[in-house]
């Protein structure tokens, strides 16, 4: 095994953790109830916004997981304000010309449906899923992530949309209506078939030819450059794998997962949190990523749910390793540090060889505190998806 002289996070660590957090979203209710959280911080202090990035259920994600953990009232009140504004966004399509959907939807309107029976977080989520399938490109066979329909330059898909999918099983389920499922298995079949490199790391975002939907070329817009494998596409693949698995049921997918899972183990730096892009390790001088961190735990604390006993144990001992250095060296633990849960995360670097707006470098992000806090409900209790 690697990393076997790694500590792993203790139950008590688990219950500490979770229980700043869930004190840290408290203090913050009063300035983002009506507002949310800015995708990043700036030196670590989270800005409001309005409900209009690819990035906003997190924050109300966070405030659901909160709830859970320790059921203040205060929380769900300001959970259900803040599915209005979802409702209200998707009703009147407030920037959601974009793949982005599940990201949007499945933690606040769909985490609200399952966990209080929120009536409007059903409805807006059923009308995101809806959204979402009108970007499926059925020559090609996969949803477009950005831009306009009809625009060469953007007939790709990319591999962050893994997680935007269980949004369309959950409607499926809810509505009986089975075009949202078979949109979501067509498009997951091309992502794996090309996304992934033969050596198991990973595009970001894979081309199409636009007449005929022949696969074209991948490329990289947030990671180093277009060889190199971005530390989050590489964790969205290793969750995105595991969710893959759990709603299609492809035993080829539990080989993925462990193949992209064991690219990201071997490109870690010593403390087991990643640079920016796997090419970087310890010694250069570039920020690190510690939302991948928490999304591969997330990953892989789903799918040992599937594996054999054995595979399990080796694959939550990692995630607890995962959890134990972020716990130790990059959690928010005071207040007066930063209103965010998790520190030195990067959103886009820009380098010469990428297409990114450069922000929200070595900063809080919001879906890095998001599935920190999720890493940490799973290794606290047997927890229902919102996914
Ligand atoms: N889904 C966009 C990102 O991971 O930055």
């Amino acid at each position: 095994m690697l990393y076997e002289n790694m500590p792993m996070i203790t139950d008590r660590e688990v219950n500490e953790a979770l229980r700043f957090c869930a004190e840290q979203i408290i203090r913050n209710l009063p300035e983002f109830t009506y507002k949310f959280q800015n995708a990043y911080s700036e030196n670590n202090f989270y800005k409001p916004i309005e409900n209009n990035d690819w990035t906003t259920g997190f924050w109300t994600g966070e405030i659901w997981l909160a709830y859970e953990y320790c059921g203040d009232e205060r929380l769900k009140r300001v959970g259900e304000i803040q599915i209005e504004s979802f409702l209200h966004r998707i009703d009147e399509k407030i920037v959601v010309d974009h793949h982005d959907m599940g990201f949007l939807y499945s933690p606040s309107c769909v985490a609200g449906y399952k966990l209080i029976g929120s009536k409007a977080g059903r409805e807006a989520a059923i009308k995101a899923a809806d959204q979402l399938i009108s970007r499926y490109h059925p020559v090609g066979e996969f949803i477009q992530a950005w831009g306009a329909m009809d625009a060469p330059e953007n007939y790709r898909l990319i591999i962050d949309c893994l997680l935007n999918l269980p949004l369309l099983y959950w409607a499926s389920e809810e509505t009986g209506d089975n075009k949202y499922r078979n949109i979501a298995e067509k498009h997951i079949h091309t992502t794996i078939k090309n996304i992934i490199r033969e050596d198991y790391s990973t595009w970001h975002t894979f081309f199409f030819d636009m007449k005929t939907g022949a696969p074209d070329h991948g490329a990289t817009c947030q990671g180093y450059r277009d060889g190199s494998a971005w530390a989050r596409g590489q964790a969205w693949g290793i969750y995105g794998s595991a969710l893959a698995y759990k709603y299609t049921g492809r035993k080829e997918y539990m080989n993925i997962f462990k193949n992209v899972t064991g690219y990201f183990l071997e490109h870690l730096p010593k403390d087991m949190v990643p640079f920016w892009d796997l090419e970087f390790t310890d010694g250069d001088d570039q920020p690190r990523d510690s939302s991948s961190a928490s999304i591969a735990a997330c990953g892989m604390l789903e799918m040992i749910k599937y594996m054999e006993k054995e595979d399990a144990a080796i694959y939550k001992k990692y995630a607890m390793k995962l959890m134990k250095s972020l716990y130790d060296n990059y959690a928010v633990k005071d207040e007066r540090v930063s209103n965010g849960l998790v520190l030195h995360s990067t959103y886009s670097n820009h380098s010469p060889y990428n297409t990114c707006h450069h922000c929200g470098v070595d900063e809080c992000n919001s879906w890095g505190d998001y599935f920190y806090m999720e890493a940490l409900t799973r290794l606290q209790k047997d927890w229902v998806l919102y996914w």
